[in-house]
């Protein structure tokens, strides 16, 4: 980027106001922030600032705007240095920005760029005429019309080195010109005719009926299928829940029955929990003195298949 500097003082005004018209629309700008904040109106301020000079800033409208809003002059410096919307230096009656960042590069800036050097000179510099300088920049936000150029507040799209040359003669000789694509383009639609939606009736307003009458009996449809689905669910589930209901009585399979005679229904009718019966029962099968016949006899008796020893309970 090249170094951005105020004009040369030959050139500068000796001192800048806004018109009576820019003074008020200045102070409605102003008026959008809230007390303490004016200075978010500088960009407002030296934007209208410029467009009265011309199409430039000189110092005395940098510090201008600066009282206006209550700030230190070199911050209002640092924003029209920084910007390159602000032009520094005195520009020709129609400034010529053109485009030179990648997309517009490959689709022939290049040549575009050597045509303006051709008929204008270096960048920056004023034709004789006063009528043209321009300037290359970065990306205009256009690159679906690349190559393009702006030319004060409008965009030429589409260019070639001759159509520009056209439109720079029609601007000269105060033709009338045609602003936006330059190749019959009506915006940024394919060069070549559609390629894809290109079926008339979706431009068809007269079928418009038809495509919502389709659209009501898609969705009568799936309505009907889930409320079919539902009904099925809801069978499936009755049907589910009347065989808990029911148990099947199988063949073969004894119904259960409440286990009869436990120590709980015993001490329910005032018996032991344990009947006589039982612990007979769970008497143990090797007494102490049947295992020392055994020993004596050497056959160990066994408890669950392992050999038993009295011993070893007694020590437990
Ligand atoms: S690259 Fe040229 S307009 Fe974006």
């Amino acid at each position: 980027m090249a170094v951005r500097r105020l004009a040369p003082a030959e050139v500068q005004p000796s001192s800048f106001a806004f018109t009576a018209e820019n003074a008020v629309w200045a102070g409605e700008q102003i008026a959008k922030y809230p007390e303490g904040r004016q200075a978010s109106a500088v960009i407002s301020l030296l934007w209208k600032a410029q467009e009265q000079c011309g199409g430039w800033l000189p110092e005395a409208a940098i510090r201008n705007v600066a009282e206006l809003l209550g700030m230190a002059y070199i911050r209002v410096l640092e924003v029209a240095t920084f910007y390159t919307m602000f032009n520094l230096e005195p520009v020709g009656k129609y400034f010529v920005q053109l485009c030179g960042t990648t997309p517009c590069m490959v689709r022939g800036a290049g040549a575009l760029r050597d045509a303006l050097q051709a008929r204008f000179g270096d960048q920056h510099h004023v034709s004789a005429d006063g009528n043209f300088c321009w300037l290359e920049v970065e990306c205009l936000g256009a690159c679906a019309n690349a190559p393009m150029v702006q030319i004060n507040n409008d965009y030429y799209e589409d260019l070639t080195p001759e159509s520009l040359n056209t439109l720079l003669d029609d601007l000269a000789a105060g033709k009338p010109v045609k602003i936006g694509p330059q190749n019959g383009r009506t915006s940024s639609e394919p060069a070549g005719g559609l390629t894809s939606l290109t079926d008339p009736a979706l431009y068809d307003g007269s079928v418009i009926g038809t495509w919502k009458k389709r659209f009501e009996e898609e969705e009568a449809k799936a309505k009907a299928a889930a409320e079919e689905k539902a009904k099925a669910e809801a069978a499936a589930a009755a049907a589910e829940a009347a065989e808990v209901k029911e148990p099947a009585k199988s063949a073969g399979t004894r119904p259960e029955q409440q286990a009869a005679d436990t120590p709980a229904e015993r001490v329910a009718e005032g018996k032991a929990p344990v009947s006589a019966e039982d612990k007979t029962k769970a008497a143990p099968t090797n007494p102490p003195e049947e295992h020392e016949r055994a020993k004596d006899k050497g056959a160990v008796p066994t408890v669950g298949g392992k050999p038993s020893d009295p011993d070893d309970k007694a020590k437990g």
